[in-house]
């Protein structure tokens, strides 16, 4: 695909090529996310950051991400603090803010939406999450650690087997990653939910017309034996009518080290989107896995920002200048002895 000034709202845009195009320049991304240079290649620029919906890192993730190459970041949360609800439309919406910025972030409760938004954008549009539909870059930044993880350890995408475990059915991060996985050769996906809450039958159907292996199952122990990763989610309760409907499904697969140490191999990669819900009646990632060397939860959000960083340099078409407007950092850099970042 051509990026340049393209609107990133779904994985379905993209072919391998692209793919490993994102990561290499996520790879290239790292001395500036560590801050060992910085760069002001987009000075001047302005991303719109609109966020519909409740959100921490993806919003913090992308306003940070711009900020890191140089950019300007202007932001909205929340439907109250919008001329929304003063009955505009998202389309009015995006006439207006698409004349401040030069690329837009959005996140949006309904299915549709952004890419509705960006019909009438006149500058790119990057999906942050539609409804249940799709979180294109938190796929990306998932399948990204996924391989890094995995190259790590001697093996590739190519080959992998992954158990996706909690809410299916609501989920857009596995909605996307999944779709995402479909592009790569011999992936086992086992997938691990409530009846009630299954991937939907399109999405499992394109799946296995791609070549996927794909296992539905509704028990956790036998299905994350013998897998590479296990990415676990949230119960996602805000697509639920109530939340006593939500409650039926909280902490039905629950991970902890004791669990893990039984049933998982001991190299098996444990991810999440975030946020895990940590309250006593779900607590899908127990805090006892903090110390497991195999948590990568963390190093997502970290890769969340190279891959963010990558896809505004493509879309807005300065990947190949970021050295050049380069320089020293002059401020003391507490991550060189940070336990957390690479
Ligand atoms: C996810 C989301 O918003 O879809 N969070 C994220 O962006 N990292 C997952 C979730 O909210 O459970």
């Amino acid at each position: 695909m051509n990026f340049t000034g393209a609107h990133i709202l779904t994985v379905s845009q993209f072919q391998r090529e692209d793919v490993d195009r994102v990561f290499s320049t996520a790879d290239s991304m790292e001395p500036y996310a560590l801050r060992k240079r910085v760069t002001r290649v987009l000075e001047g620029a302005i991303l719109g950051n609109m966020f519909f919906e409740a959100s921490t890192r993806t919003r913090v993730s992308f306003g940070s991400a711009f900020n890191l190459l140089g950019g300007e970041v202007r932001e909205t949360a929340g439907f109250e603090s919008s001329a929304l609800v003063k009955g505009e439309s998202l389309q009015d919406t995006a006439r207006v803010l698409s004349g401040f910025s030069d690329v837009i972030c959005m996140r949006h409760p309904e299915d549709g939406s952004v890419a509705d938004f960006a019909e009438a954008s006149r500058v790119p549009v990057i999906n942050g999450g539609d409804g249940s539909n799709e979180h294109p870059t938190q796929a990306l930044l998932d399948l990204y650690t996924i391989r890094r993880e995995l190259l790590d350890k001697g093996k590739n995408i190519n080959g992998l087997s992954i158990a996706m475990i909690g809410d299916l059915r609501h989920g857009r991060t596995v909605h996307s990653l999944t779709k995402l996985l479909s592009l790569y050769d011999g992936v086992r996906v086992t997938l691990v939910s409530p009846r009630e809450l299954s991937l939907p039958d399109g999405i499992v159907e394109s799946m296995r017309n791609a070549g996927v292996d794909v296992r539905i199952r509704h028990e956790l122990a036998k299905s994350i034996v013998d897998v590479d990763i296990v990415y676990s989610t949230r119960i996602q309760e805000e697509r639920f009518s109530n939340k006593q409907e939500a409650d039926l499904y909280r902490g039905k697969f629950r991970l902890n080290q004791a669990i893990y140490t039984q049933y998982c191999q001991p190299n098996t990669v444990i991810m999440h989107p975030l946020p895990r819900d940590s309250r006593s009646d779900a607590n899908e990632l127990d805090n006892d896995l903090d110390d497991n060397p195999n948590l990568a939860i963390f190093r997502q959000t970290d890769n969340g920002l190279l891959v963010r960083m990558a896809l505004f340099a493509l879309v807005l078409d300065v990947a190949d200048k970021v050295e050049k407007f380069s320089a020293d950092v002059n401020w003391y850099n507490s991550r060189q002895s940070s336990k957390i970042t690479r």
